[in-house]
């Protein structure tokens, strides 16, 4: 016999890209992510909804390893999250990550910005950097400020440079972290517009969001956290619709009926 046989639980689906077994987080006495199971397939949009202080930042940073876990594990692509050195620069540039506030290099040119890590972390050559970084400043409709500063950039441009910085590293997954909620209304839209071409191209996303229209339409599964807990999945409709636990009907009802 040559054949092996593997327990079902031990089969990693090749479909799946970020993985989160039993994870356990604690700050102090805290117990931030309590037994989070989470499987997300490649070319999946997840987003992740729940009241303040729920765990939901925390649970993106683990993903990138911003943060370490207590006990459970994590793997992107098969692999479990490097702990140091220049595996986890790459795992991080794996893992593209959008924050509420920009975090773009103050002191370098919005271009530099994009090119930066392509050249540092990639090894890519500097003209070539130079050009994808164009081009994906063109996708996301910033082309014309290439040569400008940052802080001479409206908050949804800034939010627009900072999501083309991450996918010049051709990553794997992007983690959104409440994206627009630092902006004015009129630079939500467009800022949800680039992530809405974005989850159409097929990029596997994880999005922390109290949008619900992008949600409804971008998403493929909500998931809701509460008191560091997945307390419910579903796809949107059902979700929004047809919430099932009472922290669910709770929060919706407050957040749909302002
Ligand atoms: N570095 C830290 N040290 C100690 N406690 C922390 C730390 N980071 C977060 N916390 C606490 O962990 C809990 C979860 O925080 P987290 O930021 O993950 O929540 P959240 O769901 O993202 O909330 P919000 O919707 O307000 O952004 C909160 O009670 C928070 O105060
Ligand atoms: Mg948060």
């Amino acid at each position: 016999m040559t054949e092996v046989s593997v327990a079902k639980d031990d089969a990693v689906s090749v479909a799946d890209l970020v993985v989160l077994k039993n994870v356990n987080k604690h700050f102090g006495a805290l117990h931030v992510l309590q037994d989070i199971d989470l499987t997300i397939a490649r070319g999946e949009v997840v987003v992740v909804i729940g009241p303040s202080g729920s765990g939901k930042s925390t649970l993106c940073r683990t993903i990138n390893r911003l943060e370490s876990i207590d006990s459970g594990a994590i793997t992107i692509d098969g692999r479990p999250l490097p702990a140091e050195g220049r595996e986890l620069a790459r795992l991080r540039a794996d893992v593209g990550m959008v924050f509420q506030s920009f975090n773009l290099f103050a002191h370098k040119t919005v271009l530099e910005n994009v090119t930066l890590g392509q050249v540092k972390v990639r090894r890519a050559d500097r003209k070539a950097a130079e050009e994808k970084a164009r081009t994906l400043l063109d996708r996301v409709g910033v082309g014309s400020q290439a040569d400008k500063y940052p802080a001479q950039l409206s908050g949804g441009q800034q939010q627009r440079v900072a999501i083309a910085r991450a996918l010049a590293m051709d990553p794997k997954v992007m983690l959104f972290d409440e994206p627009t909620s630092a902006l004015d209304p009129e630079m939500i839209n467009e800022v949800l517009e680039v992530m809405q071409q974005l989850a159409r191209d097929g990029m596997t996303m994880i999005v922390v969001t109290h949008e619900m229209g992008f949600a409804r339409s971008a998403a493929n599964r909500v998931v809701f956290m509460a008191d560091g807990r997945i307390v419910e999945e579903a796809v949107p409709d059902q979700f929004f619709s047809n919430p099932r636990s009472d922290r669910a009907k709770d929060f919706l009802s407050k957040i749909l009926h302002h």
